[in-house]
């Protein structure tokens, strides 16, 4: 749980009010004005939802420029953002032909595969002249190539599961899939920091949602308790199934699930896990299989493993992995395997070119130096921020690492700055967190060397004290003399 500080609390949520009044001050000479002229279809509600419309025209737009900016280059440990200006006080932004090149610490690129890769690239370029960059086509139709057979064969394995079902995309693997799997009738019990693509599959399913304590597993325990003791709503009858649904790594939080508490609960309970692994599947454990893997856990106790191909293995697509009971069915009921267009070749490529260098399987060490890479620099960065004073969320060994700003000033003084010094940063604000939980999200490769690191670290640094966001004090610098002691600063 984070606790935040009391001041901090107060200016944030004076900050908001602030922005919320003056934006409805405005919103009320604009509706004024939008009456004088009479621009408005007549006789039609607004296309736009009233509060959403309000946040960005209000809110978002003042700092959209630390959002969304152009790259023009792959997203590599450096690579190139394009410079923008607005005329309009950031009401639009204009793409000039200046590049900033940057230090890149917000891409999901993990284990580096998303650059130009020695083994990787020209085996993609060479799927793409041999297939084309679209299958054109369904995979129960003409989309099935060879390429996808022999990707879900090596997801299966890479996962540990019998069977695998590869999709075009992360976000629709878990929308899509989550309502084939359960309706009206069951229950899904979900974690309260679950992904966007988890909820709007959740929603779409028709079963009944409860939410449990983010990574808290006794509350999943009283949760799944009651719920069992009361059954379905009116009814009371039993639910037809419970599947509980967890994440691998909270992407917000760079936590790590308690997957071997779940799992015992799952197990006691009779519910199905449906684990995500978008974030640590190729990222975390000894040969990248993982939280499975990192945390003891047998897969054969997880029932439905999905993850996305967007991080670690620089692609794009999802998987679903479990028994091949379960994926025969998938194949024959799921709308989006049915009638969506299947995964680009050159795509699907890249992943089992990934999976190949991951494993060995290219003939080098490559794969395993990746990993320990990504694990290194992954757990001193966190250390060294956390010796700075900075509120790091997160567990070791996970490359997410969120620092929290609060504010929501200090999230475009924050990606601002950093940037002026050639350092990229994602910044997170409400909604994607809760109003007051407004954070920078680091996400380290292993391609970055260590001097890249501790270059960011000195900008960081800099950019934390002119912002204000160090809110512990930070550990005394170590200096190793040469006889062996240690003095402190
Ligand atoms: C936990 C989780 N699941 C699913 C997705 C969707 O994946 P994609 O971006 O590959 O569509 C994401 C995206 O980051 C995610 O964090």
């Amino acid at each position: 749980m984070i606790t935040i500080p009391y001041l901090t609390a107060l200016t944030t949520y004076f900050s908001y009010g602030l922005l919320f009044a003056f934006g409805q001050f405005r919103d009320f000479f604009r509706k004024i004005f939008d009456w004088w002229n009479s621009s408005n279809r007549q006789g039609y509600a607004p296309i736009c939802l009233g509060n959403e419309d309000f946040y960005t025209r209000r809110l978002y737009l003042r700092i959209q420029d630390c959002f969304g900016r152009p790259i023009s280059s792959a997203p590599d440990a450096w690579f190139d953002v394009v410079e923008r200006y607005s005329n309009d006080h950031n009401k639009t932004l204009k793409r000039t032909d200046k590049v900033k090149h940057c230090l890149n610490l917000g891409s999901y690129n993990y284990l580096g595969f998303a650059a130009a890769d020695e083994y990787c690239t020209p085996r993609a370029i060479e799927s793409l002249k041999l297939f084309s960059p679209s299958t054109s086509s369904a995979r129960a139709d003409g989309g099935t190539t060879a390429l996808h057979k022999e990707l879900e064969e090596y997801v299966a394995n890479f996962v540990g599961k019998p069977a695998a079902i590869v999709f075009g995309m992360g976000y629709v693997t878990n929308s899509a899939i989550i309502p084939v799997l359960i309706g009206k009738g069951g229950l899904i019990i979900s974690d309260s920091l679950n992904h966007s693509s988890i909820i709007n599959g959740a929603r779409g399913s028709g079963a009944t949602i409860r939410v449990f304590q983010h990574n808290t597993p006794s509350h999943l325990e009283n949760v799944l308790r009651e719920q069992i003791a009361e059954g379905q709503p009116r009814t009371h009858r039993p639910w037809k199934k419970i599947i509980v649904v967890v994440e691998g790594i909270y992407s917000m939080e760079g936590e790590l699930c308690k997957l071997p508490e779940v799992v015992s609960i799952c197990k006691k309970y009779k519910a199905y896990v449906y684990l995500d692994e978008a974030h640590s599947i190729g990222a975390v454990g000894r040969t990248g299989r993982g939280v499975c893997e990192l945390l003891a856990v047998d897969t054969a106790d997880v029932d439905v493993m999905m993850g996305t191909f967007t991080k670690s293995f620089g692609s794009c697509g999802g998987y679903i992995a479990g028994s091949k009971e379960l994926i025969q069915f998938l194949k024959y009921a799921c709308p989006a395997h049915l009638y969506g267009t299947s995964i680009s070749p050159p795509a699907a490529q890249q992943i089992i070119s990934a999976i190949k260098v991951i494993l060995g399987e290219d003939g080098s060490s490559r794969g395993a130096q990746k990993l320990a890479r990504i694990r290194e620099n992954s757990n001193f960065f966190r250390s060294e921020l956390q010796k700075m004073g900075f509120e790091v969320l997160g567990d070791n060994d996970s490359p997410i690492m969120p620092i929290m700003l609060y504010n929501p000033s200090k999230i475009p003084a924050f990606s601002r700055e950093c940037l002026k010094q050639n350092v990229a940063v994602v910044t997170v604000g409400f909604p994607a967190t809760p109003l007051l939980l407004g954070r920078a999200r680091i996400c380290i490769s292993a391609s970055h060397s260590r001097e890249d690191l501790i270059n960011a670290l000195e900008v960081i640094s800099k950019v934390g004290d002119l912002v204000g966001i160090k809110y512990f004090p930070a550990e005394p610098k170590k200096e190793h003399r040469e006889d062996g002691t240690i003095k402190l600063d």
